[in-house]
């Protein structure tokens, strides 16, 4: 069943290459555009969408609502989304938009994500937003869920099942079908249209590209072991990665929280995402709120992940870094391949942990 590796969680980071293939598969399109042949644009086509979509484009503001993983799953798509459908997006966290029954209207398109489409909050929050007159879309990896049945319309992710407790390979399904729902959405729009087929040209790249990135999974594993008996680890991001530094932080505390509890998930440290560091309190840190408080933080016993990928967000990480050296920290940088930039720090004690693939502007 777990073919080869130790636990299904693990099984499931690795199986990424071909369940974001299967959360394309029939739907994107990746040709480029022939000469004559309007046909052959790249383009993204959701089953799900095709009845809804003119209503969702007319919305006054689309609210993602998730509980956990799945909600930094709506955090890191957002911008694409915000980029793509120049409508307003709200994230809510499932539980607090009912606490705080959080107004809705009748022409607001609310969306909600959920890998297994049966977490109470989330079920709960539909059931708010639909007797509140909304559009509900739903995205979830189990067709016939709840969330699935009881949503207008929807993505199923085709992620295959997830066994492991901590979800992994639903996470970045997750991210690209919100991506892709974006990329239908604005089929449309002239002005796009260059940025459009950059993305849907990326996709076509990605499981090669994850499937490189897992194969940094041996030097992780000499990184966990010696992050392990820390008492405490931060991770910086912002842009895209503020929510891949919530989504580390999440599985390295988590992992304290329910590693012990059985069900065949037992700690251990072999992981390409710093994700089984047992016990350990972590935190994920906007980097933009560095100076707020965090920086307060910061000394040389305290490790620090910081997320400094090729992107628009590059050079203000760049800045964090010599803010947080200048305290001593001691880094470890999520970077490019070979990104020469980030190489110098090398030097100044920092260890570099190279990711395949450039980023996503
Ligand atoms: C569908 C079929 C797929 C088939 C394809 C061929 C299903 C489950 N999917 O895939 O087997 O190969 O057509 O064209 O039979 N939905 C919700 N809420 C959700 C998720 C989905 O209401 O949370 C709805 C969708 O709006 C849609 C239906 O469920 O009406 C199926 O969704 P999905 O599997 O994503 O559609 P296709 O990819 O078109
Ligand atoms: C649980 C899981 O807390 O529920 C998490 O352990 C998951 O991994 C969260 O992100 C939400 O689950 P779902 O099925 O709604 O995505
Ligand atoms: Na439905």
């Amino acid at each position: 069943m777990k073919g080869g590796y130790d636990h299904f969680m693990q099984k499931e980071i690795h199986e990424q290459p071909e369940s974001l293939l299967q959360t394309m598969r029939g739907r994107v399109q990746f040709q480029r555009p022939a000469v004559g042949n309007p046909y052959l644009t790249p383009r993204v086509k959701l089953g799900g969408l095709v009845e809804h979509g003119a209503t969702v484009r007319r919305c006054r503001r689309i609210m993602l609502v998730a509980c956990g993983t799945s909600f930094h799953a709506c955090l890191a798509a957002r911008k694409t989304l915000e980029e793509m459908c120049e409508v307003p997006v709200m994230l809510e966290l499932a539980s607090d938009f009912l606490d705080r029954r959080c107004p809705i209207f009748r022409d607001d398109t609310c969306v909600f994500l959920s890998q297994s489409g049966e977490t109470a909050d989330t079920l709960r929050s539909l059931e708010y937003a639909k007797a509140h007159g909304a559009l509900c879309l739903g995205i979830t990896n189990t067709v016939g869920s709840a969330i699935s049945r009881m949503t207008h319309c929807g993505v199923h992710l085709n992620a295959g099942y997830e066994i492991g407790v901590a979800s992994t390979k639903a996470y970045t399904s997750q991210i690209l079908a919100v991506t892709m729902m974006a990329l239908q959405l604005a089929e449309d729009s002239i002005s796009k249209r260059d940025r459009r087929d950059s993305i849907i040209d990326e996709l076509g790249q990605l499981p090669g590209k994850v499937r490189s990135t897992l194969m940094l999974d041996g030097a992780m594993k000499e990184l966990a072991e010696e992050l392990r008996n820390a008492h405490s680890l931060l991770f910086f991001g912002r842009g895209y990665n503020y929510a891949t530094a919530l989504e580390a932080a999440l599985k390295a505390g988590y992992w304290g929280l329910h590693g012990a509890c059985g069900a065949g998930l037992r700690p251990r440290c072999s992981l390409p995402t710093i994700k089984e560091v047992a016990l350990i309190h972590s935190e994920g840190i906007l980097a933009g709120e560095m100076k707020h408080g965090p920086l307060a933080l910061v000394d040389e016993h305290l490790p620090i992940v910081v997320i400094a990928t090729r992107d628009g967000m590059y050079k203000k990480m760049e800045s964090v870094i010599q803010q947080l050296l200048a305290r001593n920290a001691q880094l470890y940088i999520v970077c490019n391949e070979n990104d020469e930039g980030m190489k110098q720090y090398e030097s100044r004690g920092c260890k570099l942990i190279q990711a395949s693939g450039k980023s996503l502007s």
